[in-house]
């Protein structure tokens, strides 16, 4: 029988949601606006109870795998106040509850919690691609959502060496949502994470690095960290991910999204299944061991 040199246990986007208010920035408010008062109120409790419920039913999953060395977070943790990250006090106490909620379950495991789009804010600009115009669009990244971000999540990027492999964090939100617009400490920041992949992936040997991070569709494999990817893939073990929520939307996104499917071309790549799945269906998490002979095995239920 191999020899486990660490059991990880991995969750995604759970979006955990605590007394949701009208007034708040929602991927629904135009839902919010049509309907009258009393059922907006309804749909929002029902929202909260969904999100605490499937968070819930994903820990209580869990534990039948306990104890973990290890766990690992790949974004999306609380909706924040969804397109500018976690910038005001409820969506702060919102965090920590979701915080006490995991640490209850879990103990208090060492983890690694990437920063997903809600987490820090973020703005896709759909309507500029589609003519579809999703969310506010008025979000982004700004040094005070950042601040936030760290002092609540934990650093934006990092490497934790496990066994014979390096597990190396990034924050997709600062390869995307930070460009010459932003502030210099921003810019300074997505630099610095940058040169952090370079160094690793300079000094990493073959098959020694495994990628966790949110959204691989924010990555440009022709430019930055996209491109040290690219020509690095002989080092790169696996990227595991989060954002789209269910196995079967990765699946959908391979067919019909040409960079995620090129992206996926490159290594193997996993995604880390939301507690709720998407639209409610494909709810999931990962198990990872790490082995002595140095391979990795992903169990998704
Ligand atoms: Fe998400």
């Amino acid at each position: 029988m191999k020899k486990s040199v660490c059991k990880i246990a991995l969750f995604s986007d759970p979006h955990f949601s605590v007394d949701s208010k009208e007034r708040e920035e929602k991927w629904f408010p135009p839902l919010c606006n049509i309907m009258p008062k009393w059922m907006t109120r309804k749909f929002l409790k029902f929202w909260d109870d969904f999100t605490q419920r499937a968070f819930a039913n994903l820990l209580m999953h869990l534990g039948a795998f306990a104890p973990f060395d290890l766990v690992i977070g790949c974004g999306d943790y609380t909706p924040g106040t969804n397109e500018r990250g976690m910038i005001t006090n409820e969506s702060v106490q919102q965090y920590k509850t979701f915080e006490k909620v995991y640490n209850t379950a879990l103990g208090h495991v060492p983890k690694i919690l990437v920063w997903g789009d809600h987490d820090i804010g973020y703005k896709f600009d759909v309507s500029a691609k589609t003519g579809v115009k999703i969310g506010t669009e008025a979000g982004g990244v700004t040094t005070y959502s950042v601040a936030r971000a760290e002092e609540l999540i934990g650093e934006p990027f990092g490497v934790l060496d496990i066994g014979f492999k390096k597990f190396v964090w990034i924050s997709t939100n600062l390869i995307r949502n930070v460009g010459i617009n932003s502030d210099k400490e921003l810019r300074v920041l997505q630099k610095m994470q940058e040169d952090f992949v370079e160094r690793i992936l300079h000094e990493a040997i073959d098959g020694e690095v495994v990628f966790l991070l949110h959204d691989p569709t924010a990555i440009n494999l022709y430019e930055g960290i996209g491109l040290l990817l690219r020509v690095n893939t002989n080092k790169i073990e696996a990227v595991l991910h989060g954002h789209m929520h269910a196995r079967w939307f990765a699946k959908l996104m391979r067919v019909f999204y040409k960079p995620y499917r090129q992206f996926c071309k490159l290594f193997p790549v996993y995604v880390i299944p939301a507690s709720w799945g998407m639209l409610g269906i494909g709810k999931g998490f990962g198990v990872m061991e790490v082995f002595f002979d140095e391979t990795i095995e992903l169990h998704r239920l």
